[in-house]
């Protein structure tokens, strides 16, 4: 399975023939602001939360064709902004989707937009590929709620977010990665402010010690997992 990091939480993934993207701060990103756009294909947007450095360019996906997957208040928004294809979900639940079956998850954060509309509830999401089993965990702080996760999946590799502040820090996304009973994590949401700045070298060590390999991708790197 081929991954592509754009930066802060965003990743590109093809599962078969189909691309997926997840929380597209691009444009806007200080340290991913080179990417373009319109070399990124899209058929599926999922997005975690309506905060700007993941709600970034959702609608220029959505308004090239891309289906938008979130939770509903998201993809009521992006209706009402005119968006053609939207699937709306919430956590707890699962659908098949032509690349998977997607289960929308549990994440400890906030919810709003840029403009202060209500975003609804921030959430996570474990795909089940034809090729791969996944979780993507979006903003959160650690919590006791990822061991269902790890008990009801058997996990091939997870996106968590590491950078601290906002979200889990280091210490904790090692917890996180026990309770989901993974051991090949992929790092995200470190660096792109200084809130959230980190030690690349410890960050991988205090991995290592803990037998978990920490993935920290270069953004416009490609790697298959
Ligand atoms: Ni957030
Ligand atoms: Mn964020």
């Amino acid at each position: 399975m081929e991954v592509t990091y754009y930066g802060q939480s965003c990743f590109g993934i093809n599962i078969a023939d189909k691309s997926i993207v997840f929380d597209p701060f691009i444009t806007d990103n200080p340290l991913s602001k080179n990417t373009i756009l319109n070399n990124i294909a899209c058929d599926y947007l999922l997005l975690s939360h309506a905060h700007g450095d993941h709600l970034g360019d959702t609608m220029y996906f959505v308004n090239k064709g891309a289906t938008l997957v979130s939770i509903f208040e998201i993809t009521d928004w992006a209706s009402k902004q005119g968006a053609a294809s939207v699937h709306p979900m919430n956590i707890g639940g699962s659908w098949q989707f032509d690349f998977g079956k997607v289960k929308m998850v549990n994440a400890i954060h906030s919810s709003g937009f840029p403009d202060g509309t209500y975003g609804g509830n921030p959430c996570g999401y474990v795909i089940q590929s034809f090729e791969k089993t996944f979780y993507y965990a979006g903003d959160t702080a650690l919590t006791y709620d990822m061991k269902l996760i790890g008990e009801s999946f058997k996990l091939d590799f997870a996106f968590l977010p590491i950078g601290d502040n906002f979200t889990m820090g280091i210490e904790d996304a090692i917890k996180a990665a026990s309770f989901i009973n993974c051991n090949k994590i992929i790092g995200m949401h470190f660096d792109t402010f200084g809130y959230i700045e980190i030690n690349h070298q410890e960050a991988v060590n205090k991995f290592k010690h803990a037998g978990i390999e920490l993935i920290l991708p270069k953004i416009g790197e490609t790697f298959s997992i």
